[in-house]
């Protein structure tokens, strides 16, 4: 049954839809913390499991890539932060954000949402010519972990059940959510569990097809074979013809006297 407008988020509901065998098999749910994310790091510090995962209803000081915040009203979202205790080689490393991505845009395709990806893992929507994001991913690594495996926080976002006048007016042009696009609520316990099914898959799938995957970001990405103008951090900017992706999943850009530029983080704009 899909829940009210204003149900609480529960671990039970969460378990009774888990078929994961890593992934949120440690599951903190907090009706409100500051950053899921943040509440990650402190239970990575304290050497929680590879796996452990934090859900929260509402969140004061989401955190968004490049310092930016996070709308994160409650009843309405999802925000979801995961640990990865793992021995990853690092070009995999770097890959766990951008298949991130994969995954939420499938469990988007699988509601009947259109989504797109735009390079690193921003996961968007175009409607009436506009792009729209309807989620985003924060990964952290996280510097002291008591293993002296690399450990990393994904964070997820994802706008749900929010309709459009719940935006604040500067993002209802940019901004939407599932409800916005397929017009009816989803289940946010049932949409977790299975988001987390995805991503255990794609992790593991990361060990042992790397090629497999980085081909799925390829056909679910819109940057690749595009005109782009990337938002560097400061007021800088590059422009060019996004070629294909580096081994570690940095974004080739090809500039007008045919340099090869490597992007590992920046805003991207697709051009006409
Ligand atoms: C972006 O700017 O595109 C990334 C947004 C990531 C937001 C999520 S919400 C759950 C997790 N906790 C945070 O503080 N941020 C991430």
């Amino acid at each position: 049954m899909i829940p009210d407008d204003r149900s609480a988020l529960t671990a039970a509901g969460i378990r009774s839809s888990l078929k994961t065998h890593v992934l949120g098999r440690a599951l903190h749910v907090h009706q409100e913390v500051e950053s899921t994310n943040q509440v990650a790091m402190a239970l990575a510090q304290a050497g929680a499991a590879d796996g452990t995962t934090v859900v929260a209803d509402a969140q004061t000081q989401g955190r968004g890539r490049l310092g930016r915040s996070w709308l994160s009203p409650p009843h309405s979202n999802i925000y979801l932060s995961v640990l990865l205790v793992r021995t990853l080689p690092r070009v995999i490393l770097s890959w766990i954000s951008l298949v991130t991505g994969v995954s939420v845009a499938r469990a988007l395709l699988a509601l009947g949402v259109n989504a797109r990806l735009k390079w690193p893992n921003d996961v968007l929507v175009y409607r009436e010519g506009q792009e729209r994001k309807i989620a985003g991913i924060l990964v952290e690594t996280v510097g002291d972990h008591p293993s002296d495996k690399p450990v990393v926080v994904v964070g997820i976002g994802l706008n749900t059940n929010l309709v459009e006048s719940d935006f604040p007016e500067h993002l209802r042009r940019t901004a939407t959510s599932i409800r916005a696009e397929i017009g009816r609520m989803v289940d946010r316990e049932q949409l977790i569990a299975s988001l987390l099914l995805d991503l255990e898959e794609m992790y593991t799938e990361l060990h042992a097809d790397q090629a497999g995957v980085v081909a799925e970001f390829i056909r679910l990405c819109d940057t690749v074979g595009k005109r782009v103008r990337i938002d560097l951090v400061g007021d800088h900017h590059v422009t060019g013809f996004a070629t294909g992706l580096a081994e570690d999943g940095a974004l080739r850009l090809q500039q007008a006297d045919g340099h090869i530029l490597e992007i590992r983080a920046g805003d991207v704009v697709h051009l006409r």
